[in-house]
């Protein structure tokens, strides 16, 4: 490394940086396209447009060894996964989940998803107030535990595993140490429930054994692949879905704007609150051979860390007002929470599916939104978001069952 390289002291896990990384984000979009954070031996990449461009090469920023800081959570936690292969073995594994997470299938699951949010959202609003979070963690556990065939006693190690894993992908530390035990009690909990006899022919672990017996994939490839989903589809989409509704609470005419018309303005603005707060915060790669970023040479053999995060507040890309919340912004789908290139998230028709049936029930049901408290934030190495969000409503007066089948709900702009 030059002695003239961009490089920064930051200790980017510590939990007050954490607690409120733009600030830093800020600074380090200012010193440089790639930044060496010598607290970790990492470039940081801290810029929309160069995090892009690094995701649409994966022959030069590999993600076998490379996704996360430490060889033990890259090899043991992710060793095998598709997250973290790269090339034809990627393809062979992706392959299989498309099939299961392709817009075609999520069409067959919308009443079934549209359903349960209308359900969940009268129980959990009846009173005036509820959590975000355990709203759209009751939303999402049920959705993937349904899907993925498991019985619901395994909820909470898949939902203590789940967030734990993202820990372990951090730098060795506390979190780290503490996050260990939990992600490999999940990991063997997949092994111990997911096996062939067990599962159900019919949920998406049924169609991962179909495919090793149709020889697309080896049977030891199953279980990594199974842990896909759980892991990138539940905290992920539970951190995701209930900033949407704390941003919307902050910003009361956004809300309006989004009840006056649900199809239009429900998917807008979820990949807006992802934008401004991305759930997964950063993930890395490694360099399979030495090039440039933005003037910046990089050797092979190194990592890269690239900030969902920053990207998403890059006023560079998002102009002077990359920290607003806003719905109507045109290009707000382009931000980077769900990655890009191969590795761009399998699973994002299947959060929109979920949030958007989430966002219509409640502009269906609810004339108004605030805060109910202030939210309590979740610290952890890559996630974004908060562990208890308290949301008071204002129940619209024409808000009753009988109006809120599925069909309903769709036709247009609620009084
Ligand atoms: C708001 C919700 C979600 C967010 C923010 C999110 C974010 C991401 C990101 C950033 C990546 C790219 C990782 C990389 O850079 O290598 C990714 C990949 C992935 N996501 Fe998601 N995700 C979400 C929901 C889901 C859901 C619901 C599922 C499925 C149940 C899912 C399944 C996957 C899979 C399988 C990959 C790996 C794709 C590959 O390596 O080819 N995600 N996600």
């Amino acid at each position: 490394m030059s002695a003239l390289a961009p490089s920064s002291s930051l200790r980017l896990f510590d939990d007050r940086v954490l607690a409120d990384p733009y600030p830093s984000y800020g600074a380090l979009r200012c010193t440089g396209a790639a930044v060496h954070l010598e607290e970790y031996g990492v470039w940081a990449i801290p810029r929309h447009t160069d995090v892009a461009a690094i995701l649409k090469d994966p022959d030069t920023f590999g993600s076998d060894g490379g996704i996360a800081l430490t060889a033990l959570a890259n090899q043991e936690i992710l060793g095998g996964t598709v997250l973290a292969s790269d090339g034809a073995r990627h393809i062979k594994l992706r392959r299989v989940l498309s099939k299961q997470l392709a817009p075609r299938a999520m069409k067959a699951l919308t009443s079934r998803i549209t359903a349960r949010a209308e359900r969940l959202v009268d129980q959990y609003t009846a009173s005036g107030r509820f959590d975000a979070i355990a709203l759209s963690r009751h939303m999402v556990c049920d959705t993937v535990m349904e899907l993925m065939g498991l019985p619901d006693a395994d909820r909470d190690v898949l939902l203590d595993g789940a967030a734990a894993t993202f820990d372990v992908f951090g730098p060795h530390g506390d979190r780290y140490q503490q996050a260990l035990p939990l992600a490999s009690r999940m990991v063997e909990m997949l092994h111990e429930k997911l096996i062939r006899e067990k599962v159900n022919r019919e949920s998406w672990m049924g169609a991962i054994f179909e495919a090793v017996d149709a020889g697309e994939i080896d049977e030891g490839d199953a279980v990594p692949l199974a842990s896909a989903y759980t892991a990138a589809g539940i905290d992920t989409t539970v951190l995701g879905l209930a900033d949407c509704l704390v941003q919307l609470a902050q910003h009361p005419q956004q809300w309006q704007l989004l009840r006056r018309d649900p199809d239009r303005w429900a998917t807008p603005a979820f990949h807006e609150s992802l934008r401004r707060e991305a759930p997964i915060q950063g993930f890395g790669r490694l360099l399979t051979q030495a090039t440039d970023v933005g003037g910046v040479h990089l050797d092979a053999g190194e990592q890269v860390w690239l900030l969902y995060g920053s990207a998403g507040r890059d006023p560079r890309q998002w102009g002077d007002e990359a920290d607003v919340y806003d719905i109507q912004r045109p290009d707000n789908h382009q931000h980077l929470a769900f990655g890009g290139g191969p590795h761009l998230c399998a699973g994002i028709p299947l959060a929109e599916l979920q949030a958007r049936a989430v966002l219509r029930a409640l502009a269906a049901r609810c004339s108004h939104l605030t805060l109910d408290g202030e939210p309590v934030r979740v610290l952890n190495n890559l996630l974004r978001g908060h562990s208890a969000a308290p949301i008071a409503v204002e129940l619209a007066p024409s808000s009753n069952s009988a109006d809120r089948s599925p069909e309903a709900c769709q036709q247009g702009p609620v009084t």
